[in-house]
């Protein structure tokens, strides 16, 4: 093992939002693997380059099971949320894992999203109606970018239109670091509930829905039907909406990139995907613990040691992408890591880009006028926590 750097994690940003922390391009720069230290004092490796990320999150000697000793988790509060969290939402990588995860992406298929399309595209423009009648200037956040996954959610999952607001205000909360552990628990704990409540309803009478199709399938318990529709909600509403909000500020803050999508709506698929690759919202990584001793970018992984990929620095490296700083819409992108890689590569991937793909366009095209209503300088960043984002975005047009 090699001596302890003076890095630690998780970093802050420190310079535009849309860098990546200097700490992480620091460690990128020392090399491909790096030893930082965490806040609970122990110490993790950053896998920094595009390549050993993509080698490390393939490689099946690394797990991604968190309760396992070693696992970067950062702090108390997440290794305890997890220790509660997995009874519901076991995510794993053995064969179970394999099998429930067969079962979700036959849900998620290009050509299942694809069918969803139609209905998204009125989900935006329902709630851009709603947007445009109230008159800027808006939260973006609150009135476009949060709203349309959570609706999207709901629809996939069967929730009743009336169970929208609870359902959209306890899943931002559960996740909502500023918001302190017990309040995010307390959310946690009435959306469990909810599911419950919701998975016995299906039972009852089935219908269209994932937990639905979950139900009959006859492949999983109840409890876990229920457990996966958390864990979805859980990874699939505030990605997305994040997403959404910071990829609208990043093509304001670009004037010349809006207008060529305007002009060329077409772009809208490759533009969704430079806005990943740039805006890389897991921005403190992923995490792994080593199963056995593993070369990685010239250095020895220990059995039980802990590994962050960083998606973030991946995404900006410079043997992949000419001039990796800048935003380029007409760039191809599409190798970009920000859904992840290898068996736990994300499952609602068709989803998130159906949905940015359909919002963007559609948010673009209908307000020509589209600004912000605050300085740039005094907007808040979701910063530290796993997911970045915008906390406020006041836009008017
Ligand atoms: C822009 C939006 C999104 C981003 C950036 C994103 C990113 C990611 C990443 C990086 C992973 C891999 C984690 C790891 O390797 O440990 C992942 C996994 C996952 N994502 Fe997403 N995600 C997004 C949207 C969604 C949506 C819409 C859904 C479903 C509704 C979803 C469901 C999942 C699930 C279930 C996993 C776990 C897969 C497994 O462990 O096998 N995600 N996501």
């Amino acid at each position: 093992m090699t001596s302890a750097q003076p890095l630690t994690v998780p970093a802050l940003r420190d310079g535009c939002p849309f860098d990546v922390p200097r700490t992480y391009v620091r460690a990128a720069e020392q090399g491909p693997a790096v030893r930082v230290g965490t806040p609970d004092g122990s110490e993790c490796w950053l896998i920094t380059h595009h390549e050993e990320v993509r080698t490390v999150l393939a490689d099946r000697r690394f797990s991604s099971d968190a309760m396992l000793p070693g696992f970067p988790l950062m702090t108390e509060e997440l290794r305890k949320m997890v220790g509660e969290s997995r009874a519901s939402t076991p995510v794993v990588d053995d064969q179970e894992h394999i099998r429930r995860r067969r079962l979700l992406t036959a849900e998620f298929k290009a050509k299942k999203v694809d069918a969803l399309r139609p209905q998204i595209q009125r989900m935006v423009d329902d709630t851009l109606d709603e947007m445009i009648a109230e008159g800027g200037p808006v939260d973006l956040v609150s009135r476009f970018a949060l709203p349309v996954p959570s609706a999207v959610i709901c629809l996939l999952l069967g929730v009743p239109v009336g169970d929208h607001d609870f359902f959209m205000d306890r899943s931002h909360v559960m996740l909502d670091f500023a918001a302190g552990p017990e309040a995010m628990m307390k959310a946690r704990l009435e959306l469990t509930e909810y599911m419950n409540r919701l998975t016995a309803e299906k039972q009852r009478e089935p219908d269209e829905g994932l937990i639905s199709h979950l139900l009959t399938s006859g492949e999983l318990p109840a409890d876990e039907v229920a457990g996966t529709g958390l864990l979805l909600l859980l990874a699939g509403h505030e990605t997305t909406s994040s997403m959404l909000a910071l990829s609208t500020l990043a093509l304001l803050r670009n004037p010349g990139q809006p207008a060529r999508l305007r002009e060329n709506p077409a772009l809208v698929k490759g533009a969704v995907e430079e806005l990943l690759r740039y805006l890389t919202i897991v921005q403190n990584g992923v995490g792994r613990v080593a199963l056995e001793d593993v070369e990685v970018g010239g250095q020895t992984i220990r059995a039980g040691e802990g590994v962050l990929c960083m998606l973030s620095t991946a995404n900006r490296d410079e043997g992949v992408f000419t001039d990796p700083d800048e935003l380029d819409l007409r760039r191809d992108a599409r190798s970009h890591l920000s859904f992840g890689f290898g068996i736990h590569q994300c499952i609602g991937q068709s989803l998130a880009r159906a949905e940015l793909q359909i919002a963007l366009e559609t948010l673009l095209r209908r307000l020509p006028g589209l600004r912000l209503a605050a300085p740039f300088e005094e907007l808040r960043f979701r910063d530290g926590v796993g997911f970045y984002g915008v906390e406020e975005l006041p836009v008017t047009w």
